[in-house]
């Protein structure tokens, strides 16, 4: 169980380093204009977008392999609160997919204002699944 608990860990922190820095790729990608760049752009994203969902799919089949392992996990209010913010989390990488087919389509219409505060949606639901998974609090 401990060596999945550590690659849940390790596969966690791979699917967010892609949560944070596409949302800001698409920050600079909103603001930029000329065709290099935006090709550019678009190249990153889609290398960024398969990585994350790697790491993403990864944390969730080791999460759920750790509950197959110790069915009395589903029993826990921390993990169905934690499966609820995962949800969240599933959600935001789907619409990242979305928001990147809309600049690789030349769709885009949100600023880069809009980009920075969606960067920090991310954030939040960490700290959220982070300290029920190791505080544990009910
Ligand atoms: C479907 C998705 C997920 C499932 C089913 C799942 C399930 C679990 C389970 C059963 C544990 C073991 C708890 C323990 O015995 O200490 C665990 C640990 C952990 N999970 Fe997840 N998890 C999921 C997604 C995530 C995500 C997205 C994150 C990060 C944001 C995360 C962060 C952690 C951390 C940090 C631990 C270690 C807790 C400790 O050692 O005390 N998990 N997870």
């Amino acid at each position: 169980m401990i060596w999945l608990k550590a690659f849940h860990v390790i596969a966690m922190v791979t699917w967010f380093a892609g949560l944070f820095y596409l949302p800001r790729l698409f920050v600079y990608h909103a603001d930029t204009a000329d065709a290099p760049g935006l090709e550019r752009f678009e190249i990153m994203e889609r290398r960024l977008f398969a990585l994350m969902t790697i790491g993403g799919a990864a944390t969730i089949i080791l999460g759920v392999l750790m509950i197959v392992a110790a069915p009395a996990y589903l029993k826990m209010g921390w993990l169905h609160v934690k499966l609820s913010l995962v949800t969240l989390l599933i959600a935001y990488h789907a619409y990242c997919y979305r928001l990147m087919r809309d600049f690789a389509e030349r769709r885009n219409v949100r600023s880069s204002k809009w980009y920075r505060v969606f960067n920090e949606i991310p954030s939040l639901l960490l700290v959220g699944i982070v300290v029920l998974a190791v505080v544990k609090p009910f």
